[in-house]
């Protein structure tokens, strides 16, 4: 059928044709932040899988982040997104969790000093909250857990990253409590270091890496029964 439709220079049957087409590998990342679909689609570069974001889909309903924990905002998040598009859907969220505080601001970390606020009014809260406790009871450990929904199951990963809160605000780079979170062995905040080795060593960087093998499962196992 192919043949008569258009001009080959060779003659190539339909079925040999079929055969060497690429299926077309497309997943949705139920977000709007460009940031994070530039990270994952790196990530996905040698997989020749398009990413699609909540961007892409301007109609689509927003979804309330209202879960009492990570994973219950990755799995509503990732579900919801999966309903609207029929894409499989990645979802992810990330909290920063704070052992002198009791794993505070955690899953409220982007509203930690209220609704509606700046990343600067959440670090400026935390620094203050953490204003007696002594240098070596400072660590916190940012968690991030990412959901992958398909029509036949849910998967879940999670990446962490372990530092220090400072006492003041270092470094000019990164986002949200960046300036804040200290790395040991870097002898650097988030916010000092380059965006590549943060990419690499962070707790999303891990989770990405840990769903991206997910992800190369899925359509190995569903492109080729
Ligand atoms: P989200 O789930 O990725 O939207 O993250 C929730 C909140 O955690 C953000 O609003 C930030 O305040 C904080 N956060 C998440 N990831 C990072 C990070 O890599 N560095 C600093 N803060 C972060």
């Amino acid at each position: 059928m192919f043949e008569k439709l258009f001009y080959f220079p060779f003659k190539v049957s339909s079925e040999s044709l079929i055969k060497n087409m690429k299926p077309v590998k497309v997943i949705l990342l139920a977000t709007h932040n460009r940031d994070k679909v530039r990270e994952i689609s790196l990530k996905l570069n040698n997989y020749d899988i398009t990413v699609k974001s909540l961007l892409d889909f301007p109609d689509a309903p927003e979804i309330v982040e209202d879960g009492d924990t990570l994973e219950a905002n990755a799995v509503k998040k990732a579900e919801a997104g999966f309903k609207i598009t029929g894409l499989p859907t990645i979802a992810d969220d990330t909290g920063l969790e704070v052992k002198a505080l009791i794993g505070a601001p955690g899953v409220y970390s982007s509203r930690y000093a209220g609704e509606n606020v700046t990343y600067a009014d959440n670090r400026r809260k935390l620094l203050h909250e953490m204003t007696n406790v002594p240098d070596n009871e400072r660590s916190a450990v940012f968690r991030t857990v990412a959901a992958f929904k398909t029509a036949e199951y849910i998967n879940i990963v999670e990446g962490q990253c372990e530092g220090y809160i400072t006492r003041e605000e270092r470094g000019e780079g990164g986002f949200g409590y960046d300036p804040v979170f200290y790395i040991p062995d870097y002898k650097q905040t988030f916010a000092e270091m380059p965006l590549e080795l943060k990419n690499k060593i962070s707790h999303r960087g891990e989770a990405m890496d840990k769903i991206v093998e997910v992800i190369e499962k899925y359509f190995n196992k569903t492109s080729h029964p």
